[in-house]
């Protein structure tokens, strides 16, 4: 993409007191992906020389969530223009190019708006503002253009005159500015002002002072949609889905009730793959091509082979590998194991931390038993097995290339190539014992019900 040099200071250290949790604000994921990993997303294909991710104090989960992307503490939250400056360390060694600020709770901002902002600066503006026109602009700092169509000021709406406040054209926070001025720029910000911070804003007027110019790209309101409570989130997951069941429609996946059917962020499906109502697809599931996906099926950490059968009910977790032609039907958990080509498991089953081969049969009611309580275990299913109904198979322990396992076994021993493996106790019958049995019970009724 972009050959200019450019670094990015990514807030994060709200709390984000109304989203009313201890978790901070930008780990809230949409898509099942934290908020600002979005923003990271966004900002890396215009290959960042350097990035760095401003938190707030105790904030080691989000330090861990993008890493290893280096981050810097705000100690007090005493406005933007102090949070940028919490990055100063970290940027010391970048003094050329374009620094972007971002904001980890707007998920939405996409890379060609930040190469926009690139290209603008690349006509010599020394501060570009990602501005917006807002239904309602209310709260939002303004921005005040001059005659040339340049960035003057940005105004809080708190401290705007009347026709400032008529202005509807807003800030959203976003900025590309000069590397060389920035930090020099942000030490002669003050906090006199109503709410006593050290805003952001400020660079505006002082880019201006210096000399310098100032500009402003736009972007749309949706684009720019910050995320301050739990209803904004609920917001930008419907919106982000809304987008993805129209993009996944537009290459060839049919989903028979869109509006049902949710995506992670990095949900990959092939053309020609059949989606019924009521799927969930957590984080890294790949489908290839002619899948059938049934209904109230979950789907995470999966991958599933061409032609492959899928639901209704199925649960994929983590690790589950799904082979060409395969079936996993109702009521089926597979976690850490693959399912080789035409293999089936159709009903009622756990499949965890086994390899079953091509062409075998899962009767209904297999278990897996992977946890002794302490440590997991695995089980080896060889091709074209057949493990009978209600089979428990205690790993480790290893079944055979077409071996059989009669139903109802406990298997604790491995079978070899084409044995039969039966576990349990042989089965008794006393001949005609059913109406003598039935007439002493109904003797036992009868004299119950009379008392
Ligand atoms: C800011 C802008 C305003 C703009 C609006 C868009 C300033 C002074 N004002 O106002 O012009 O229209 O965003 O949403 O910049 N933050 C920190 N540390 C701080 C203060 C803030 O990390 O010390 C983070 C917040 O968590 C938040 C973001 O910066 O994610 C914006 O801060 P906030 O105080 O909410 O600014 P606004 O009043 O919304």
């Amino acid at each position: 993409m972009s050959s200019q040099k450019c670094a990015a200071i990514i807030l994060g250290a709200g709390k984000g007191t109304r989203m009313k949790s201890k978790l901070p604000k930008v780990l809230n994921k949409v898509a099942g992906q934290p908020m600002i990993c979005h923003v990271l997303d966004a900002i890396s294909p215009l290959n960042p020389d350097v990035r760095a991710v401003i938190v707030g104090p105790d904030m080691d989960n989000l330090t861990a969530a993008v890493a290893p992307v280096p981050t810097a503490i705000q100690k007090n939250q005493l406005g933007t223009a102090d949070a940028v400056k919490a990055a100063r360390d970290i940027l010391r060694d970048f003094n050329e190019g374009t620094v972007f600020v971002l904001y980890g709770d707007s998920p939405f901002i996409t890379t060609a708006t930040l190469q926009k902002m690139l290209d603008a600066r690349a006509e010599g503006i020394s501060t570009i503002v990602l501005g917006f026109e807002p239904d309602d602009p209310t709260g939002y700092g303004r921005l005040v253009l001059g005659d040339n169509g340049d960035l003057d000021a940005i105004v809080e709406h708190k401290e705007c005159n009347d026709d400032q406040l008529k202005i509807g054209l807003c800030n959203s926070g976003f900025m590309a500015v000069d590397a060389a001025h920035l930090f020099s720029l942000l030490d002669q910000v003050t906090n006199e002002n109503l709410k006593g911070e050290f805003y952001l804003t400020d660079l505006v007027e002082l880019t201006n002072k210096a000399g310098l110019r100032a500009g402003v790209i736009k972007a749309s309101e949706t684009e720019l949609l910050g995320v301050d409570s739990k209803a904004d989130l609920a917001l930008a997951e419907g919106l982000w889905q809304g987008w993805k069941r129209i993009g996944m429609m537009a290459n060839g996946v049919t989903l028979q009730d869109p509006s049902s059917v949710y995506f992670a962020h990095d949900t990959k499906i092939a053309a020609d793959v059949i989606i019924e109502p009521h799927v969930v697809f957590g984080p890294g599931v790949v489908v290839a091509e002619d899948v059938i996906i049934k209904a109230f099926s979950h789907i995470e950490g999966a991958t599933i082979d061409t032609g492959a059968d899928i639901g209704p009910y199925a649960r994929l977790r983590p690790g589950a590998a799904v082979g060409v032609g395969s079936k996993v039907g109702n009521f089926v958990e597979m976690k850490n194991a693959t399912l080789g080509d035409g293999a089936k498991a159709n009903h009622l089953s756990y499949i965890g931390d086994a390899e079953v081969g091509a062409g075998a049969n899962i009767g209904a009611g297999t278990i897996t038993c992977n946890y002794d309580g302490f440590l997991k275990s695995k089980t080896i299913i060889g091709e074209r097995a057949f493990i009978g109904s209600n089979s428990a198979l205690v790993a480790p322990v290893i079944i055979g290339n077409g071996a059989i396992v009669g139903a109802g076994s406990t298997i604790t021993k491995n079978v070899a190539d084409d044995g039969i493996a039966v576990v349990r106790a042989d089965q008794k019958e006393r001949a005609g014992a059913a109406p003598r049995f039935r007439k002493i019970r109904a003797a036992q009724k009868a004299k119950r019900a009379k008392k």
